[in-house]
């Protein structure tokens, strides 16, 4: 397994990956590499003669008040992870290396971003979008694997591909949870115990409306104050937002009557986790 740290080497060796007619797949992520991770490097692997895993803290898609700082770092651990998961090359940037201190570009994608995460989090999603379009331009992917605990973002980076005309494969990769069904995320890591168990409620609450749905209900206003009611049930549970919304347009539904995206943010201590569940009518 190789190692590469420089955009420009990167970038040289997929083009002669690509010369010699490899198929590369990429799995961005920003490393603490967890068993969601790997799950996408699995599904990654049979697909492509060359496996890149990115592993990059994408400084653009943090706020200003947010764990950019604190984010999780563990490269030896991710670089094992990566050889066990039989992956070629780990591309591991330097921030200085990866944007120009003046660069003036950036992607902005106007329909999908605006609510759910990108409402509590301005600009994230325009991180988000360049970066992974830098990803794509160093690595020259055929095919790239996102998360679905991300539905959001998988979303707006499909959008991107498709109006960018990215000649690259978009592939989901399922939710991995946890036994009790917490959602992994390099972000439990700043749970304690106490904690941990209250961010049960993210999982427990997506049930509720799955159970609801199941049940007949169709009203998203009734179905919603079921998921609030539960959630203000956990002492050191504050809801960021709960939404029900189309699965493809995410605008807001009143009616589950078609396939809908149940996506929630919860903030259990100063930790915000997301997770999210699609309803079938
Ligand atoms: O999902 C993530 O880990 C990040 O948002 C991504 C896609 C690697 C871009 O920095």
């Amino acid at each position: 397994m190789k190692i590469i740290s420089s955009p420009a080497e990167m970038q040289q060796t997929a083009l002669e990956l690509k010369r010699s007619g490899k198929t590369i797949g990429l799995v961005p992520t920003m490393g603490f590499l967890h068993n969601g991770h790997l799950s996408l490097m699995k599904l990654a692997r049979p697909e492509c003669d060359v496996l890149v895993v990115s592993i990059f803290v994408n400084p653009a898609q943090f706020g200003p008040n947010e764990d950019l700082d604190a984010y999780p770092r563990d490269f030896e651990r991710d670089e094992s992870l990566c050889k066990g998961e039989g992956v070629d090359i780990v591309f591991y940037p330097e921030p200085g290396n990866m944007y120009f201190s003046d660069a003036s570009v950036w992607i902005d994608e106007e329909a999908l971003s605006p609510g759910l995460c990108g409402g509590s989090r301005p600009g994230h999603f325009r991180g988000v979008c360049t970066v992974v379009a830098k990803l794509f331009n160093l690595v020259l992917p055929d095919l790239a694997v996102f998360g679905e605990k991300d539905a959001q973002q998988l979303r707006v980076l499909e959008r991107m591909v498709r109006d960018l005309n990215f000649p690259v494969r978009m592939v989901r990769g399922p939710i991995v949870r946890e036994a009790d069904g917490l959602a992994m995320s390099s972000r439990n890591k700043y749970l304690n115990a106490e904690q941990r168990q209250q961010a049960l409620c993210l999982k427990q609450a997506l049930a509720l409306a799955e159970s609801l749905v199941r049940g007949g209900e169709k009203s998203v206003a009734n179905i919603r104050q079921q998921m609030v009611v539960l959630i203000g049930t956990v002492p050191g549970a504050e809801i960021d937002y709960i939404e029900l919304v189309d699965d493809e347009t995410l605008a807001r539904v009143e009616n589950v009557e078609s396939e809908t995206l149940v996506a929630l943010a919860v903030k259990i201590g100063p930790t915000r986790l997301i997770d999210n569940a699609v309803l079938h009518p």
